[in-house]
């Protein structure tokens, strides 16, 4: 179900369409032409609640003030790009400094502050609305007119499907990204240090004090980088480590293990234990940033008059590698013109029903023993078992079943 409303209208008088989208779970989401920003996502938890669990504001005006990229679509170069320059074809091109002495999310003008063009679909898959932008050529420094469009999809299976399109008409750079923070426990619930987050990644490209790389990558193993087992946000984020301090927190880009170009990839999860709302991202891009909203501030209220203070959202922002323009040894992100920009990111959320997540969290196999014995059906039980607990627990899932089994 698609529902088109006017969200407001800009300070130059250009009226905003607003769009929710609903699926037959009861799962939502809402996205405006403002910066194609997504400004809420309803999930179910455990106990069939919605809760609405990314931050956003309840004006336009609200997201013209913000500077914190909330919800929105940043380009054309998300992330940063050192010095704000790079070099293309022998041409050298100058960007804003809107971040010390680089370049940040496309400069003081980015996509995040445009009135897109929209226009909804309904398919196979899901439902959903698309996001059309023209960016001129020398727009924010960049070459190349881009006209570019961002397909949000919400699917049956909880899944809401990114897909960035584009095409210039010189050879330029391109990277698109959604600066959604994300709090399972629901936008207004204050930190995400206890969320639990699990990364795809066994190396981060390090970065200085200015969070620009280096070109160097870091082995995460050892350090309070590695989210190769899933670990709460809180329990290393203020650690005594160089890259944390350069960050002040978690601002960093993973390496996504077994990248290739075109081929989607299980990233990285986000958990909530109390609530029992997991989320997994999937992306086709080679690197992703989390960020754990370490420079929120609640400048501005958000939505209900909700407070966004450090760290009460974390950002997945799939990319290419912060400055990869100007590190040849980095994956590209140079788009030749007449060329297809094409890149997909899913967040999908699945709700723990609650039967075994707590006992295996707590390994307490017994307790999960006891309530196994009632559970005789083995497609039941797997879909369960799929729903609440990961790859590594399913294994002993099974063993622990097939124990409970032959004892009765
Ligand atoms: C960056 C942060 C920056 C933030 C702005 C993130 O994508 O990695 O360093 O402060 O965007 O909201």
């Amino acid at each position: 179900m698609i529902k088109q409303t006017v969200f407001g209208t800009t300070k130059d008088g250009r009226e905003v369409k607003e769009y929710t989208v609903e699926n037959a779970n009861g799962m939502s989401f809402s996205a405006i032409e403002f910066g194609a920003v997504i400004t809420r996502i309803f999930v179910k938890d455990k106990n069939g609640e919605l809760a609405d669990v990314v931050l956003g504001f309840d004006s336009v005006q609200d997201y013209e003030n913000d500077d914190t990229y909330l919800g929105a679509v940043v380009g054309r170069y998300a992330n940063r790009i050192g010095n704000a320059t790079f070099t293309l074809n022998g041409v050298e091109y100058q960007l804003d400094k809107n971040d010390n002495n680089n370049h940040l999310h496309g400069g003081y003008n980015g996509y995040e502050k445009r009135v897109w063009t929209s226009e909804n679909f309904t398919e196979e898959n899901g439902e959903g609305v698309k996001f059309m932008l023209v960016s001129e050529d020398g727009d924010q420094g960049y070459p190349g007119k881009l006209e570019i469009a961002v397909k949000y999809t919400l699917t049956n299976n909880n899944e809401l499907i990114i897909e960035y399109t584009g095409m210039s008409d010189k050879d330029t750079i391109c990277n698109l990204t959604n600066h959604s923070y994300f709090n399972l426990a629901g936008h207004d619930s204050g930190d995400v240090l206890n969320q639990l987050v699990w990364l795809n990644s066994d190396f981060i490209t390090e970065a200085d004090e200015a969070s620009i790389t280096t070109g160097k990558l870091v082995d995460v193993k050892g350090t309070p980088m590695d989210f190769t087992t899933e670990t709460a946000i809180g329990d290393r984020i203020d650690a005594d480590y160089y890259q944390i301090k350069f960050g002040a927190g978690y601002d960093h880009n993973w390496v996504i293990k077994s990248y290739e170009k075109g081929k989607m990839n299980l990233t990285a999860t986000l958990r909530d234990k109390a609530s029992g709302r997991k989320m997994e991202v999937y992306t086709d891009l080679p690197g992703v940033q989390v960020y754990s909203g370490n420079f929120l501030k609640a400048r501005i209220p958000g939505k209900n008059q909700a407070k966004y203070t450090r760290r009460t959202g974390v950002c997945f922002e799939t990319q290419y590698y912060p400055d990869s323009i100007n590190k040849p040894e980095f994956p590209s992100p140079v788009l030749k013109a007449g060329e297809e920009y094409k890149t997909t990111t899913i967040y999908k959320f699945i709700v723990q029903l609650g039967l075994f997540g707590d006992d295996m969290e707590n390994n307490n196999f017994f307790a999960m023993l006891s309530r196994m014995k009632y559970i005789n059906r083995w497609g039941l039980m797997r879909n369960t078992i799929h729903e609440n607990i990961s790859e590594h627990s399913l294994d002993v899932a099974i063993i622990a079943h097939a124990l409970a089994t032959f004892s009765n």
